[in-house]
This record gives C-alpha cells, sequence and structure tokens, in this order.
C-alpha cells in the first residue's frame, strides 16, 4: 500500500502527531456525541471527587483513540500511564504499572484487544475491586493474599472491539465507537494543522485534501505534508485548491481517497466472483493480503462509501462501487436486456 494512505501510523508521523495533537477538547474536531457525553462524565466525576469510569474506545486507526485518551487525562486533571497490549508480557509487568498507579489516575491501554488472555483475569479484580491476588510464597506454604491499588480509570483503545472478550467488554461502564469523519471536520482539522506547521493553505486547498483522506485526521495531516512539499517544489508554497489536486493525482490518490488494495479488493469481487458474495478469508488469500488488514483497515471505509456490504454468505460489492469502477453492476445489466 503506499504509505500515503495508510491509515496506520509511519516513523514520519511519530514525528508530528505530538505537535497536532489536540491539547483541549474544543480542538478536538468532529465526534461531537461522544465529546458530549465525556465531558459529562468528566466533570460529574470531579464533582464528586472520584476516579472516572473505565473508558473503551474503539474504531479503525486514526481518527483520534489515543488522543481522545490523553484529553481525558488532562480534562481529570490527573496523569496517565501509556502502554500497550503486546507490551504487557506477564502478569509481573502488569502488577507493576497497576501497583503504581496513582490515585484516579488513567491507565491507557492501547491495542488492548491484543493483551494476553491469562492477564485478563488480573486485570479483571483491578478494575473492579481495585485489588489484586498475589501469591506470597512458594509451593504448599504459598499464600495469596488481596494486595489493595489505587483507584483509577483504565482507557482501553482497540481497532477491533469484535476481538474483546465478553467479559472484559462488560468492566467497561463507557464504551464509544469512533467513527470516519466528514469532508468539513477533516477540512478544520487541516487548516488547524497548517497553522501550527507554518503552511499556508486556502479553504478550496483544504477541501481538496479533505476529500480525499479516507475519512481519517492521520492520513489528512500526512497528505498536508505531502502536498506542502509539492507546494514548496513546484509553486510558491501556497496550497490552492488546483494545486492541491494536481499534487494528489500525482501521488496517485484517487478521488475518495481509494487506493491500489482497495481497488485489488473490488476488482476481484467483480472479476473473481461474480460481485460476490464472497467470503473474506477468499478474498484475502486471491488478493495476498492478512484478513486481519482488510478486516480492520480496507473494509470498514469501503463498507462506509457504501462500496461493500456484508452478507451471510460473504461480502457483496454494491451498484455504487461498479459506478466507481467505471462497470455496470449485474443489476442494471439484467434490466437492459
Ligand atoms: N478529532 C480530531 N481533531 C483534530 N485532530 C485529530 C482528531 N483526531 C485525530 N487527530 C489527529 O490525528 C492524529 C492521529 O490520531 P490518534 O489519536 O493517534 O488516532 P488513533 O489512536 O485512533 O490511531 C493525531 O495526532 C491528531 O493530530
Ligand atoms: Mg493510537
Amino acid at each position: 500500500m503506499p504509505a500515503v494512505l495508510t491509515p496506520v501510523k509511519t516513523r514520519e508521523d511519530l514525528l508530528f502527531e505530538d505537535s497536532l495533537r489536540p491539547q483541549k477538547f474544543e480542538d478536538f474536531i468532529g465526534q461531537k456525541n461522544i465529546k458530549t457525553n465525556l465531558r459529562i462524565f468528566i466533570q460529574a466525576a470531579r464533582k464528586r471527587n472520584e476516579h472516572l469510569d473505565h473508558v473503551l474506545l474503539y474504531g479503525p486507526p486514526g481518527l483520534g483513540k489515543t488522543s481522545l485518551a490523553y484529553l481525558i487525562s488532562k480534562e481529570l486533571g490527573v496523569g496517565i500511564k501509556p502502554t500497550s497490549g503486546p507490551v504487557i508480557e506477564k502478569a509481573g509487568d502488569l502488577s507493576a504499572i497497576l501497583t503504581s498507579l496513582q490515585d484516579k489516575e488513567v491507565l491507557f491501554i492501547d491495542e488492548i484487544h491484543r493483551l494476553h488472555p491469562s492477564l485478563e483475569e488480573l486485570l479483571y479484580s483491578a478494575m473492579e475491586d481495585f485489588s489484586l491476588d498475589v501469591i506470597i510464597g512458594q509451593g504448599p506454604g504459598a499464600r495469596s493474599h488481596k494486595l489493595k491499588i489505587k483507584r483509577f480509570t483504565l482507557v482501553g483503545a482497540t481497532t477491533r472491539a469484535g476481538k474483546i472478550t465478553a467479559p472484559l467488554r462488560s468492566r467497561f461502564g463507557i464504551v464509544h465507537r469512533l467513527d470516519y469523519y466528514q469532508t468539513e471536520e477533516l477540512k478544520k482539522i487541516i487548516l488547524r494543522s497548517a497553522y501550527i506547521l507554518g503552511v499556508k493553505v486556502d479553504e478550496g486547498g483544504a477541501e481538496e485534501i479533505a476529500r480525499r483522506a479516507r475519512g481519517t485526521p492521520r492520513i489528512a495531516n500526512r497528505l498536508l505534508r505531502r502536498v506542502r512539499d509539492f507546494a514548496e517544489v513546484k509553486s510558491d508554497g501556497k496550497i490552492s485548491a488546483s494545486l492541491a489536486r494536481q499534487a494528489l493525482d500525482q501521488m496517485e490518490v484517487d478521488l475518495l481517497g481509494l487506493d491500489e488494495v482497495d481497488r485489488k479488493i473490488l476488482m476481484t469481487i467483480m472479476e473473481n466472483f461474480n460481485g460476490g458474495p464472497v467470503g473474506i478469508n477468499t478474498i484475502a488469500a486471491a488478493i495476498d493480503e492478512e484478513r486481519e488488514t482488510i478486516e480492520s483497515i480496507y473494509e470498514p471505509y469501503l463498507m462506509r462509501l457504501g462500496f461493500l456490504e456484508r452478507t451471510l454468505r460473504g461480502r457483496k460489492l454494491t451498484s455504487k462501487a461498479y459506478d466507481h469502477l467505471g462497470f455496470k453492476s449485474p443489476a442494471n445489466q439484467k434490466k437492459l436486456f
């Protein structure tokens, strides 16, 4: 996949994300419902001088889960300890993190669906009773001891809500799904980022970039940087609509932000499987991509565009997808004869 459209963080994104990350709730554009709810819960917790209930944030990469976790801690006026599912290897690691938490602090576990299953039990008692069962001693003399820890807020983030076990999910009091952003919202994000980075972009330029950013702030910010490079080299550094269009066409970012892999998925279903339905494993094998990647990155966006439908028997192309690819859908063909 051309890196310019991947919603997954690249090395270059890392350099910029700290400076572009919203510092206040007001800077966090869109996701109105989530923001309103979180702010009420946070205010209520502060008023009662209690910890905030545990929060689970899920949705495709690059939509603002990590940013929200940091904003939650900020708005609560407490510290945040960030970690991620795959880096916590043993019970000892998790216990060490949990016992180090200060009163009402936020523990942020990114990619929580990748937490080792054997550690979930430990997390349950921490989340529920703010205690850990520790074994003291060895062999027949070993005793189990309940160790109290500080009250804290777990903020879990995941791109794969379906991979979270029911018992873990049920322990989160606040659960929010982040959705793809509207062009208008992405435009605001781009204008804000341009201001921070000192890039000159007009409304039309911002809109052109926003439309091709796959509904994803991380991609919008990345396209802005790439178009800026183009503007600095090929022009006077200012990003107008026509300059943005030229630059994005040059990078082969299509009008809807589709890339080669998206097109491969659509074309394969159309040409090899008659438009579907076809199972996800079959698609993955046919285009030589991981099923996980297709399910977490490509499929959600294609479904959001209304190009792909999920049925009991597998994935199906819609007539909208045929239109975009420039072919007649089988449904329309029948009508012709
Ligand atoms: N709602 C938003 N408003 C402004 N910028 C955002 C928003 N959501 C995400 N971003 C930008 O996109 C980048 C990626 O967001 P991040 O929180 O890391 O996404 P995720 O954790 O869901 O992958 C952030 O650095 C930030 O600059
Ligand atoms: Mg993240």
